[in-house]
């Protein structure tokens, strides 16, 4: 059994009360740096541990909080952004679900390291009954006095407020998530400037994901360096994958960051294999938005080494024969499976949720789900592969936001990996998967 961080105590009845909480160690990070530390020693623990972004980017944590800027007198915000709609990511919503004050603790050490005096938990508002769970927590924790003034007769002020989101995957980027918040459309901004400099109502903004907040109180207990111990290379910590797809257990497992795939995959401890006996297709590794990669790719790396889930060894052959461990949310594919199709599926998912403020991602995501639905329904020209990986190839860096990046990058590896599965639906005419 690997290292448990998030999940210790994750299946306790009733984890999600205050008192349950408390009576396993809740809390007492903040007791301990409210009573002896300065908001600098936290900030230190976290860049200590090199905790990376849990969102996605995987960009350093405490790096990430020493760009705000102090140097004005304008207020400070935190928010943790709860959006999760990605698709294949469900890790967030389970800790929500079952241990909600690990979060408000982590937002709590956050806000003190970042002299932060009001926070926000930006939620997918699909998860109203999350939603409901994380009030009914925040209440007790204010009733307990670890919000509101004065927390535990410090001096230090925080109060902490829920939002949900009307449901547009765009609003997890973090400048749409900070313009939803402002009450307008969430459209992305341009940056520079940062939310670190210029953020929530043009005031300095730290933006981080639930599992990034909720690994805070670990650090601050356990001590920066320990963190950094756990886990491989500059891939520290443990990690939440949700998951799913054809798989004899699909679930969310924390791992410790370095297991190999291959044990993730078919180890008794965590996935099982595959359901039916089946072979592995294909692995989708960090979520819809990165490169899919076939089973021998994911397994190995293409120099014949192991693959291992981290950063790096995720990242091995860059996106040639790579891909991202990204959000962790992981989607296996067995060989029953159409993977023009899963395309197509993925393709319409991000033309719906274009935001549309520029061409290349409005007009190109579109023109992809087109030729996709062409060639899944036996209607396409042999001409229409390099089309689709043209227009892919025309997205990717001309956007405002990495929307655009994560259409055309399922395209172009779909395309790059199973050119031969796109060629016996044009030579058929018709799906060979459809009996
Ligand atoms: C289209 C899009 C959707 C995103 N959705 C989420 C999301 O649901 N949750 C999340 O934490 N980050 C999401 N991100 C990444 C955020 O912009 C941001 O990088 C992240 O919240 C930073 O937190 P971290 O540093 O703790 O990872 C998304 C990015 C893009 C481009
Ligand atoms: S890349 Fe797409 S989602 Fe992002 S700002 Fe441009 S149009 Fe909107």
């Amino acid at each position: 059994m690997g290292i448990k961080i998030l999940t210790e105590f994750i299946d306790l009845p009733d984890l999600n009360r205050f008192e349950v909480y408390r009576k396993h160690g809740g809390y007492e990070a903040v007791e301990k740096v409210l009573k002896n530390d300065t908001p600098d020693h936290v900030l230190a623990e976290v860049k200590i541990s090199n905790l990376r972004g849990r969102g996605g980017a995987g960009f350093p944590t405490g790096l990430k909080w020493s760009f705000i800027d102090k140097s004005t007198d304008k207020a400070r915000y935190l928010i943790c952004n709860a959006d999760e709609s990605e698709p294949g990511t469900f890790k967030d919503r389970y800790l929500m679900e079952r241990n909600p004050h690990l979060l408000i603790e982590g937002m709590i050490l956050a806000s003190f390291a970042l002299g932060v005096q009001q926070s926000f938990i930006y939620i997918r508002g699909e998860l109203f009954y999350v939603l409901n769970i994380l009030e009914k927590a925040i209440s007790e924790a204010y009733a307990k006095g670890f919000l509101g003034k004065n927390i535990l007769g410090s001096g230090f002020n925080l109060d902490l407020y829920c939002h949900p989101g009307a449901g547009a995957y765009i609003c997890g980027e973090e400048t749409a998530l900070i313009e939803s918040l402002e009450g307008k459309r969430g459209n992305p901004r341009m940056k520079p400037p940062f939310p670190a400099v210029s953020g929530l109502y043009g005031c300095p903004t730290v933006v981080n994901n639930v599992e990034t907040l909720a690994s805070v109180p670990w650090i601050v207990k356990n001590g920066g360096e320990a963190y950094s111990k756990i886990g491989i290379g500059r891939s520290t910590g443990t990690k939440l994958i949700s998951a799913c797809g054809h798989l004899k257990r699909p679930g969310v497992y924390e791992i410790e960051l370095g297991l190999p795939v291959e044990e993730f995959i078919y180890g008794e401890e965590y996935c099982q294999g595959i359901r039916n006996g089946n072979k592995l297709k294909a692995v989708v590794a960090g979520g819809s938005s990165v490169p899919i990669l076939p089973a021998n790719l994911i397994l190995k790396t293409a120099k014949g080494e192991p693959r291992l889930m981290s950063y790096e060894s995720l990242q091995e052959g860059g996106f040639e024969t790579g891909t991202m461990l990204g959000s962790g949310g992981f989607i296996v594919m067995d060989e029953t499976t159409c993977i023009v199709k899963n395309l197509w599926n993925f393709t319409r998912f991000y033309h719906h949720e274009s935001c549309g403020q520029c061409s290349p991602c409005r007009e190109g995501t579109g023109w992809m789900e087109k030729i996709l639905h062409r060639i899944e329904s036996g209607q396409g020209k042999m001409s229409d592969i390099d089309l689709l990986a043209d227009v892919a190839k025309n997205i990717e860096g001309n956007t405002i936001c990495p929307l655009g990046d994560a259409s055309a990058w399922p395209v172009r590896s779909t395309v790059r990996h199973f050119r031969t599965e796109f060629e016996k639906h044009l030579i058929e005419k018709r799906c060979p998967y459809i009996k």
